[in-house]
């Protein structure tokens, strides 16, 4: 069984994705976490993220493992813990700029691996529209490029990560544009997406509303 979480930065999706899968206890599959490696490994290895080839490298090569910790789960790029250093703002416009490169795309079929041998809830910007579009359930979360922001800017503070709320606002901003005009596989929902609103939601009305939706399909 696939079930697809598509939307923009801040929409709430990481946070369902990992609590859905919980609850029906499914693999998470966090592709963002995927563009996020990508984006530290070549910045480790001075590699411009506008360097396709240089970039397309490092994707063809990489080993990544996700591995449950508790209620966390450890992101494990060419052996290296990686889970806290890809989360950084810095690392957000890099995952961001290296998603726009057609042949960094194209090298991470490893995405789709992951769908062959588990029931997995796959989040991130093209899992319903490219990667998975036979998916049995497809979810397209939104809401205001400020609610987003404020979530961002609360979740890094959280970490430690002190920000200024604007540099957060403007960072989403950028990403928002980058992810959804880029050329290949840009943000949007899939005509067969449930759009879901998230402006006015907790996280516990969002899940249930998914949760109510997937049980409704697939028993
Ligand atoms: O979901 P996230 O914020 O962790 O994603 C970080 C960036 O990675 C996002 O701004 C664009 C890129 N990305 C992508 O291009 N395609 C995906 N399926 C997931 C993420």
């Amino acid at each position: 069984v696939i079930i697809t979480i598509d939307g923009p930065a801040g929409s709430g999706k990481s946070t369902a994705a990992r609590l859905l899968s919980d609850r029906l206890g499914f693999f998470h599959l966090d592709t963002g976490a995927i563009y996020r490696a990508i984006a530290y490994l070549s910045k480790k290895a001075d590699i411009l993220w506008s360097d396709e080839e240089g970039v397309e490298k490092i994707a063809l090569n990489i080993d990544i493992d996700f591995i449950k910790d508790g209620d966390r789960i450890k992101v494990m790029a060419n052996g290296e813990d990686v889970t806290e250093k890809i989360r950084t703002p810095e690392i957000s416009i890099g995952a961001s700029d290296v998603g726009r490169l057609k042949r960094v795309r194209a090298a991470l079929d490893i995405q789709r691996r992951f769908g062959n041998k588990n029931n997995i809830v796959a989040e991130g910007r093209d899992m319903g529209t490219v990667i998975f579009p036979y998916a049995d359930v497809k979810f397209y979360l939104s809401a205001s490029v400020e609610v987003r922001a404020d979530r961002r800017y609360k979740e890094l503070i959280k970490k430690g990560i002190n920000q200024d709320y604007k540099r957060v606002l403007e960072e989403v901003r950028i990403r928002d544009e980058q992810d959804s005009n880029r050329e290949v596989a840009p943000l949007r929902p899939a005509d067969d997406a449930i759009i879901v609103d998230t402006d006015r939601m907790g996280i516990e009305d969002v899940l249930n509303f998914l949760e109510d939706e997937v049980r409704k399909r697939w028993r």
